[in-house]
C-alpha cells in the first residue's frame, strides 16, 4: 500500500492517479506496485471494464524514482515490482486511457506505448533520456517507439533524450489528441466511460488482434536483462550520483 497511488472504480473505469506532486510523480517500487495492483485487479475484475491512468500536479511522472535506481546499483537488488508492472502491462487485456500533463520522462512516456487512447495536455512533454542515464530502452519500447515514429525519431529520443511535444505526438500517432490542460481529466473521463459502454468482448478482441503480448513481453525480457547489467555499470552510477547532486555527468572517464 502507499499513499501514492489512488484507485477509484467508477462506472465501469478504474482510474489510478499517481499522487506524489512534491517529487513529481517519480515511480517507487511502492508506486509500482501499487499499479500492478490496480492493473491485475483489471483482469480480475468484470466490473472494471477501462483503466485510466492520470497523474495529480502539473506533471505526468518524472519516471523511475532515481533514488530507487542508485539502490539497485549500489546493493544489485532486483526491481521486482517494476517487473512485475511491465508484465502486466505487456498482458493488459481491457483498454487503456491515459491522461498526461507536462514532463512524461521515461516508463512515463514508455507506457503511453501499451495504451489505447492517449489525450495530452497542450504542454505535455515526452522524454526517454535513456542513454543519458547510462541505461537502455524499457517497457518494449525499443520495439515499440522505432515502429510508431521510426527509427531516426526514436533513437534521438533515446540517445540524445530529445523530447516530443504534445502537437508532434498527436501528428506522429503517439497520441490522440492535445488539448488545454484544463480540459484534460473531463475528456479522459467521458473517454473512458465511452469505451466502458461499448462491448467488452469485442474491446478484449480488437487489442488482442492489434498487439502481440507475447512478442511485447519477450522483448521486456531482453530489455530487462541488459536494463539491470546497465544499472549495475559505473557508468550508470556517475549518473545517479550527478542527479543527487544537481550537477551533469562526466562520463569522459569510463571507456
Ligand atoms: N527520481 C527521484 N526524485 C525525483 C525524480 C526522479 N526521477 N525527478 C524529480 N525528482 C525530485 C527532485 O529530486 C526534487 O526533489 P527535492 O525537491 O527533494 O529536491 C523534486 O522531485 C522536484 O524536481 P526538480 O528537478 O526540482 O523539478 P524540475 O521541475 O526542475 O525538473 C524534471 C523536473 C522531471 C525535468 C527533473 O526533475 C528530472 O529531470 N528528473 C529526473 C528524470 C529522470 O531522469 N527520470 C528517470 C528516467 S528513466
Amino acid at each position: 500500500m502507499t499513499e501514492h497511488l489512488r484507485r477509484d472504480l467508477t462506472d465501469g473505469v478504474l482510474t489510478l492517479t499517481l499522487d506524489r506532486v512534491d517529487k513529481k510523480n517519480a515511480l517507487t517500487e511502492a508506486m509500482y506496485a501499487a499499479l500492478s495492483d490496480g492493473l491485475e485487479q483489471a483482469e480480475s475484475d468484470p466490473a472494471v471494464r477501462v483503466v485510466l491512468l492520470r497523474a495529480e500536479g502539473e506533471s505526468f511522472t518524472a519516471g523511475n524514482d532515481l533514488g530507487d535506481f542508485a539502490k539497485v546499483a549500489m546493493t544489485g537488488e532486483n526491481p521486482v515490482q517494476v517487473t512485475r508492472f511491465l508484465r502486466a502491462l505487456a498482458h493488459a487485456s481491457k483498454p487503456l486511457v491515459a491522461a498526461v500533463r507536462g514532463r512524461a520522462v521515461g516508463v512515463g512516456t514508455t507506457l503511453l506505448l501499451h495504451c489505447d487512447l492517449v489525450l495530452l495536455a497542450e504542454d505535455a512533454l515526452l522524454t526517454t533520456p535513456f542513454v543519458g542515464l547510462a541505461l537502455v530502452p524499457e517497457a518494449a519500447s525499443s520495439l515499440l517507439l522505432p515502429a510508431r515514429i521510426g527509427h531516426a525519431r526514436a533513437y534521438a529520443m533515446f540517445a540524445l533524450g530529445e523530447a516530443m511535444g504534445a502537437a508532434e505526438a498527436v501528428a506522429c500517432g503517439l497520441a490522440n489528441k492535445a488539448l488545454p490542460a484544463e480540459q484534460l481529466d473531463a475528456v479522459a473521463r467521458d473517454t473512458a466511460r465511452r469505451l466502458a459502454s461499448q462491448p467488452a468482448g469485442a474491446l478484449a478482441a480488437t487489442k488482442r488482434l492489434m498487439r502481440d503480448a507475447g512478442v511485447i513481453a519477450g522483448v521486456m525480457e531482453t530489455e530487462s536483462a541488459q536494463f539491470l547489467n546497465r544499472l549495475r555499470s559505473p557508468e550508470a552510477r556517475e549518473a545517479f550520483q550527478a542527479f543527487a547532486e544537481r550537477r551533469a555527468p562526466d562520463f569522459s572517464k569510463f571507456g
